[in-house]
């Protein structure tokens, strides 16, 4: 019989991955009410924003001026693909930095330009300056169970990756279900061989909910010791360069989940509902998540 932790981490991704793919620029005032919303609700790491290029993900293009007006409050991820948006992320004053890589070649290079081998070449050398610099650094493992163009990524692939993430000396590894096709069985099943194979790290689940499986998939990932989760609130989110990828699974949605099983987070669900409600209106889809549908009924 497993055991359940005490306590859950929850690493809100909504101003980034929620954000990235909507098509109509929402303001950067808007973006930040939504941020400090967040933080409102209890949230202690977020990732704020990413630092990629402008004509590849023009929501992101006010990255700097996000990572200067946020207050600081907890872990503040920004992510970057490179040694520009390294350089970038640090002359706004990012303290924690994300790198994220497929595990799928095919997928790497409509996201970043690049195969796998060469994005691992061009990061490395970065870790290692930014480890120097006492940086807290994430690796992000996009396609880590199904990619949309090479279909199943076996384990092993995802684990030799994560390995060399952990030897390059990174504090934590995002292992994500970019397309949102795995299943409970796969998830326990990766995430039980990663514990196995790295005791040492800090291990997050990062699902998408595509096909309404990510919160069976949190659970079984809670089973194989997994404490960490990715959310978004407001189930917003996909990454642009993975046709089929809808939300990341919704933070109020997880939040619940965890609750009712006893498992503390420091995070009010009513106050995530609030921080949707101020972005709600500049999303483009409707916001339909079981715990906000609840808070609009009870609150009306
Ligand atoms: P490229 O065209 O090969 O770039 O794109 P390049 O190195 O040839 O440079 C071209 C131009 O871009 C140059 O400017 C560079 O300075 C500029 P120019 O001389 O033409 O004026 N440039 C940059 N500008 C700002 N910030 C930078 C940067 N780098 C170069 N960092 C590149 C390569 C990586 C830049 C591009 O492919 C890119 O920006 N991709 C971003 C893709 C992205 O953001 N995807 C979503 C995030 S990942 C995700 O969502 C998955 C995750 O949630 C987990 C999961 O669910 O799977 C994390
Ligand atoms: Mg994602």
């Amino acid at each position: 019989m497993f055991s359940l932790p005490n306590n859950a981490t929850i690493i809100e991704v909504g101003p980034r991955d929620g954000l990235q793919n909507e098509k109509q620029l929402v303001q950067t005032a808007d973006k930040l009410a939504f941020i400090q919303a967040l933080q409102h609700a209890g949230i202690q790491e977020m990732e704020l924003t990413s630092f990629v290029s402008p004509k590849w993900v023009p929501q992101m293009a006010d990255a700097k001026e996000i990572v200067k007006k946020s207050p600081k409050v907890g872990r503040q991820f920004v992510l970057t693909p490179n040694a520009k948006g390294v350089e970038l992320a640090l002359e706004a004053g990012a303290k924690s930095v994300a790198f994220f890589v497929g595990a799928s070649n095919s997928f790497n290079q409509k996201n970043i330009n690049r195969t796998t081998e060469e994005s691992m070449e061009n990061i490395a050398p970065l870790i290692r300056e930014l480890k120097a610099q006492q940086v807290f650094i994430r690796a992000c493992i996009s396609t880590a169970f199904y990619c949309p163009y090479e279909g199943k990524v076996h384990p092993d692939v995802v684990i030799q990756l994560c390995k060399q993430f952990v030897e390059l000396g990174v504090d934590e590894l995002s292992v994500a279900d970019t397309i949102g096709k795995a299943n409970p069985v796969e998830s326990y099943e990766l995430f039980s061989a990663l514990r196995k194979e790295l005791p040492n790290t800090l291990l997050t689940a990062h699902f998408h909910d595509t096909r309404k499986l990510a919160l069976a998939n949190i659970y079984a990932s809670l089973q194989a010791g997994i404490s960490r989760f990715d959310t978004s609130a407001g189930g917003l989110g996909g990454c642009p360069f993975a046709p089929g990828a809808t939300g990341n699974v919704a933070t109020e949605d997880v939040v619940h989940l965890l609750d009712s099983l006893g498992i503390e987070t420091g995070i009010d669900i009513d106050k995530v509902c609030q921080a949707v409600s101020y972005i709600e209106p500049h999303v483009s889809r409707p916001i339909e998540t079981g715990m906000y549908k609840l808070f609009k009924t009870h609150s009306s």
